[in-house]
């Protein structure tokens, strides 16, 4: 299980949003780019002329996390944009199966995010359709969040059924991310790590990004 790290840009400067991609471009895997449109989430952040200017701008592949109300509409957008990955939200999505077929026919990767209170098993037989599972271990919104340990178990559960399934997922495991915390996801069977303010908020983002990954790779 190869180890990736997706550093969130929503702890980085907005206003030189292509130097902090650049700065975290050789060390990390993804970028992870959260997009809000404070219905969903109450904030707002940024939508897709960024991701259309950072797309240009950034050498890593954009792994979106769409925090919308209606992915439904929206998704493929971004798939179509360019975005390497596109994760969308159960609890929002109104025709999942659809919207992760549009955005794998778009070309990107197709991911479905659970928030904590959300339960995997419902999601089980969508395996198929997707790359990515993202298992949100704080309530979406902000970066900056303290982790939530009552989502390890599901997290644990979601590896389970991946296992059992034959399907190639990804799992992700966002919010609260940090040296302190990254073991116990990884142990728990996360293998795509989202971390805002663990790598932007350190004085070498780069740095930040290694010393994660040796965490997790232990
Ligand atoms: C929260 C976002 C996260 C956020 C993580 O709603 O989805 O991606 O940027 O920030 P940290 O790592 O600081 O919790
Ligand atoms: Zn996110």
């Amino acid at each position: 299980m190869a180890i990736q790290i997706s550093p969130s840009i929503l702890s980085a400067d907005f206003a030189h949003l292509a130097a902090e991609a650049e700065a975290v471009a050789d060390s990390a895997d993804w970028l992870h780019v959260d997009v809000m449109d404070n219905h969903f989430v109450p904030n707002l952040t940024l939508g897709l002329p960024i991701v259309e200017s950072l797309l240009k701008a950034a050498t890593l592949p954009l792994d979106c996390h769409l925090m919308i109300e209606d992915p439904d509409r929206w998704a493929p957008a971004y798939a179509e944009a360019g975005a390497g990955s596109v994760t969308i939200h159960a609890e929002a999505a109104k025709a999942p199966v659809r919207t992760l077929r549009a955005i794998r026919s778009a070309g990107a990767r197709a991911g479905l995010a659970l928030n904590p209170a959300t339960p995997v098993d419902p999601y089980a037989d969508l395996l198929g359709e997707v790359d990515m599972l993202l298992v949100m271990s704080v309530e979406p919104g902000f970066g900056g969040q303290k982790f939530l340990d009552l989502v390890l178990p599901k997290i644990r559960r979601a590896r389970e059924l991946i296992r059992n399934s034959d399907a190639a997922v990804w799992l992700q495991v966002d919010g609260g991310v940090s040296a302190e915390t990254i073991e116990r996801c990884a142990e728990a069977g996360a293998d795509v790590f989202v971390a805002g303010s663990a790598v932007y908020g350190e004085k070498d983002p780069a740095a930040a990004v290694d010393a994660l990954r040796t965490l997790a790779e232990r």
